[in-house]
């Protein structure tokens, strides 16, 4: 297994003026990601780390902040595990569903990749835009998208997704846009902390045509750790 985050930085106590969107005034909260020599420098509502954090979440918060919005540490350990491609990722064409605070694609875009960041929630793209463009990163273009409708002129050489498994009834979406939009030899990786709900998909592509491999992350911010699948698919 991986570790993960302890170089990195969050303190849930230092807020930042609050975002004012057509929901009221959102508080924000910055989470620092260092890797090797560089630093990049997150927005979100709150982290959403723990399953403790998780509960709470959906029990206090989830009809007042939009999910996508928070820190999810899914988001974590894929923007890692896309730094451990650093060397393959320039030039590439990466597409990101449910991109939410944005943290794997804008990391993606800083390794030199063109990335496409959707979601079909404004005030997470909102939030997604002002990442990319706190951390200078080019290369990104953020776009409203809905799985329902997702179509694209352009094959995507990598497809990333961090925790958009956890509803069953859009996974066939999920898998029509990956099979639609990803290039030949491209890979798709998902991640999550290892929830049910995501390995019936996940076990169908690997029977129908996709091989899928697994790394583990353990992710260790302020209020815990949690372990983080990367779900690696590739065509076979
Ligand atoms: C659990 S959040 C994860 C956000 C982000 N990827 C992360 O890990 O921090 C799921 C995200 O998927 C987005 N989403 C859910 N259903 C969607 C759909 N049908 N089309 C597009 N985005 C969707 C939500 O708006 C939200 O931003």
């Amino acid at each position: 297994m991986k570790a993960a985050g302890d170089q990195s930085w969050y303190d849930a106590r230092v807020t930042l003026p609050p975002l004012r969107t057509s929901i009221g005034e959102i508080p924000l909260h910055e989470y620092r990601l260092t890797l090797g020599d560089r630093t990049w420098s997150f927005l979100h509502t709150g982290a959403v780390v723990t399953l403790e954090d998780e509960q709470r979440f959906l029990e206090r918060e989830r009809d007042r902040l939009p999910y996508g919005v928070m820190l999810w540490p899914a988001s974590i350990a894929l923007a890692h595990d896309v730094l451990t491609r650093a060397g393959e990722l320039r030039g590439k064409r990466v597409l990101e569903l449910g991109a939410g605070t944005g943290v794997p694609g804008i990391v993606a875009a800083s390794l030199g990749a063109r990335v496409l960041q959707t979601d079909r929630n404004d005030v997470a793209l909102h939030v997604c835009g002002m990442n990319a463009e706190r951390n200078r990163v080019s290369g990104i273009e953020v776009r409203s998208a809905d799985w329902e409708t997702f179509t694209s002129d352009e094959p995507f050489d990598v497809i990333l997704g961090s925790d958009v498994l956890y509803a069953t009834t859009m996974h066939d979406r999920l898998r029509a846009i990956c099979e639609a939009h990803l290039a030949p030899g491209g890979v798709v990786l998902f991640s999550d902390p290892f929830r049910a709900q995501s390995l019936p998909v996940l076990e169908a592509m690997d029977a129908e045509g996709w091989r899928a491999g697994l790394a583990k992350w353990s992710i260790a911010v302020e209020s815990g750790t949690r372990t983080i699948a990367v779900y690696e698919l590739s065509r076979r």
